[in-house]
């Protein structure tokens, strides 16, 4: 394994504090809103690895971009509310601290569901702490970016499936799924990067937003040879979650 990162991101170090990681080992990739770090983990946490995902000042961000994913969400605390409305800087802040929590939650509740998603062991307002997809020597590749094994594809693809399904039973849609936010180790994914996941119960534009997700991995599947219906199949999934039926 590499070297010990120069200088420590300061995201880091409430995990470096509480115990959680010995140390920041390199950046694994710095991705349009957040960047990953390779860390070793505390002999508690259990992994030798663990990776924090920091998320990049909110300013860097396409704010525009959120109102959309944002919907159906309510803020309980009424400062933190007005703050957010005002965007004042607190209000940003704030905004972007509730972004990380809600990925946090998702990631927790999908992990727990037995999705192929990591685990995930800590959240600051900035950062979150979770496992490690990769192996001793690198880091997971996304799926973009490898060479699938010949005949992997359908199970993969089977697999994915039940992750989205199994998703939607506990009322999540991923809302940017695609092949470079799965990574991939022989034989299979690991579904990452919720931020912008929705509640099909509260947000308006679930149902569009699933459809979206299933063509993303349709067209990724069609080229290695396996075809998949993505409308008939966002269709048929959303009406047995109308139904209560997953
Ligand atoms: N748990 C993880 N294990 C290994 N690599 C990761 C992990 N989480 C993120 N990465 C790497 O960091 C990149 C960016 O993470 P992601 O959650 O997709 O954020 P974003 O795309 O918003 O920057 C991923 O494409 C992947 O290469
Ligand atoms: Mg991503």
């Amino acid at each position: 394994m590499p070297q010990v990162a120069a200088d420590t991101p300061p995201a880091t170090e409430p995990f470096l504090e509480e115990g959680l990681i010995t140390s920041v080992l390199h950046t694994i990739k710095s991705g349009k809103e957040a960047s990953a770090y390779l860390c070793r983990a505390h002999r508690s946490l259990g992994p030798r690895y663990a990776v924090a995902k920091v998320y990049h000042e909110r300013s860097d961000r396409n704010f525009n971009n959120d109102t959309m994913y944002q919907e159906g969400r309510e803020i309980l605390n009424a400062r933190t509310k007005r703050a957010v409305a005002k965007k004042t800087e607190l209000g940003r802040a704030a905004q972007g601290a509730l972004w990380i929590d809600h990925e946090f939650e998702v990631m927790s509740a999908l992990h727990y569901a037995g999705c192929d998603v990591p685990e995930v062991f800590a959240a600051t307002e900035q950062a979150i702490l979770m496992e490690y997809i990769g192996a001793e020597d690198a880091a997971a590749p996304q799926l973009q970016h490898t060479q699938l094994a010949p005949g992997e594809a359908p199970a993969l693809l089977e697999r994915l499936l039940w992750d989205i399904e199994t998703a939607m039973a506990n009322n999540v849609v991923h809302g940017d799924l695609s092949a470079f936010n799965a990574l991939y180790r022989p034989g299979r994914l690991t579904i990452i990067d919720f931020p912008q996941a929705v509640d099909p119960r509260f947000n308006p534009h679930a149902r569009r937003l699933l459809g979206r997700d299933l063509q993303n991995i349709a067209r990724y599947f069609a080229r290695h040879g396996v075809a998949l219906d993505a409308g008939r199949h966002a269709d048929w999934l959303w009406r047995r979650w109308e139904r209560g039926e997953l």
